[in-house]
């Protein structure tokens, strides 16, 4: 009796931070309301992880005083609202702020979530009104986008990209005093991007479109990359040169390999910084649906993300000097690419995909797993049979025959029986 009460607590507790929403959600929010939002369906067991982190979400933005509003909806039963956030996959996760959604992109942490939820939530460009919370910024962000000067034709084009890109990073303004005295602006309005303990000054002629030159900058030159952020970093256009290290387990080989292409992403970054990012992997799960097998580990390689290709080194890598001619061969093509996105390869994955996702089933329930896969084959085979058989005159025909224009069919039979 006790230990039920106790049970019952945290869940009502739980559902008070978050509110369970349906169809009737759009007509009643009022438009200055900002919210945070899960789509869940029944049956899906990351939505289930997810679960106790939407909770605390909840709960901590509402102790935060936070002004977003965090909910659930079960998009099997509301598919009307779901409808309209255009859910394709669960759990999805979703801002609405002055009637535009945002996509969440990221890993699913309560950290990442709260963080996101931040971003969005506040105007697309913050001011830095003091060199104290320039510090604080730069000390808790790897990258940070810095508008520096008065109003200008530039702001409105960094504000226009901010609305879009606040999904992914924070954008600041702030006056050339408050920045630090090494930073040197030839001239202003300026936008300063910082990362890796350096700073860079876009410039229109050389660098293109606003927009497309943040996109390409927005992550550290050299990190700790994960899934989300690896399939993210595709749309940067640029190569990624990665260390696969074993999940914990730093032992001297696998500090080798990172600190390697740390090296290498410091000393030359000048050469290889347009056209590569740097980085680390603990978890390779992402690189083995990528090469649709298990990834070497500890190793290195070279992904594509915008192919979904990748390059291995032709021979084992152990100084500097063979890794940037693995980099340079990668470059001038002389390194041979893998994978790709080709129709093969496309088969192939989906292939490689159904099989993972149904391994786990015959593994936990053989029976099961069975069930599911023979039940629609039986189908299957019934139809295929009963087609077969309801087709007039088919029914003593050779197995081939169905293949031949009816007037061939005819003629077969004809010299069938001369040969008789
Ligand atoms: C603002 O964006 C427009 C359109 O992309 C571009 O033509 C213009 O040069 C940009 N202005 C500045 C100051 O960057
Ligand atoms: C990476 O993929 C893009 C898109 O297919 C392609 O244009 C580019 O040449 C590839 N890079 C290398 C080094 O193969």
């Amino acid at each position: 009796m006790e230990t039920g009460l106790l049970l019952l607590v945290p869940v009502l507790l739980g559902s008070a931070f978050v509110e369970e929403l349906d169809d009737t959600f759009m007509e009643t929010t009022e438009p200055e309301e900002i919210w945070l939002i899960q789509f869940y369906a029944p049956w899906c067991s990351f939505c289930k992880q997810l679960d106790p982190v939407w909770h605390q979400i909840g709960s901590e933005l509402r102790s935060l005083g936070s002004p977003v509003r965090v909910g659930k909806s079960d998009a099997t039963v509301s598919t009307g609202l779901a409808k309209e956030f255009k859910i394709r996959n669960y759990p999805a996760i979703l801002m609405l702020k002055n009637n535009v959604k945002f996509n969440y992109p990221g890993s699913r942490t309560k950290e990442s979530i709260m963080d996101f939820a931040d971003r969005v939530s506040g105007p697309p460009v913050r001011s830095l009104s003091s060199t104290h919370l320039f510090q604080h910024a730069i000390s808790h962000r790897d990258v940070l986008v810095i508008y520096v000067g008065a109003t200008s034709e530039l702001k409105g084009n960094l504000t226009a990209a901010a609305e879009e890109l606040i999904v992914h990073t924070y954008f600041f303004s702030a006056s050339r005093e408050i920045l630090p005295q090494e930073v040197t602006l030839p001239s202003l309005p300026a936008v300063l991007l910082f990362k890796d303990g350096t700073y860079f000054i876009y410039d229109e002629e050389q660098d293109g479109d606003l927009k497309s030159w943040i996109k390409r900058e927005r992550f550290p030159n050299f990190f700790l990359i994960d899934g989300y952020t690896l399939y993210a970093m595709g749309e940067s256009g640029k190569l990624v040169l990665l260390a696969l290290l074993e999940e914990r387990h730093l032992c001297e080989e696998n500090l080798r390999y990172k600190h390697l292409v740390e090296k290498v992403a410091t000393e030359h970054k000048d050469t290889y910084s347009r056209k590569f990012y740097f980085g680390f992997m603990e978890d390779s799960s992402y690189i083995d649906g990528l090469i649709m097998g298990e990834a070497l580990v500890p190793s290195l390689m070279v992904v594509n993300l915008s192919n979904d290709g990748y390059f291995l080194p032709p021979a084992p890598i152990e100084t500097e000097l063979q890794l940037l001619d693995f980099l340079d061969g990668v470059l001038d093509g002389s390194v041979e690419a893998l994978g790709g996105n080709g129709f093969t390869q496309r088969v192939r994955r989906f292939l490689y995909e159904t099989r993972m996702t149904l391994m786990p089933v015959f593994r936990d329930a053989p029976v099961l797993g069975c069930f599911l896969i023979g039940f629609p084959l039986a189908v299957g085979c019934v139809f295929c049979y009963l087609c077969i058989k309801n087709r007039p005159g088919s029914a003593d025909d050779d197995e081939d025959t169905p293949l031949l224009a009816p007037s061939m069919q005819r003629k077969k039979k004809l010299t069938e029986k001369k040969s008789d």
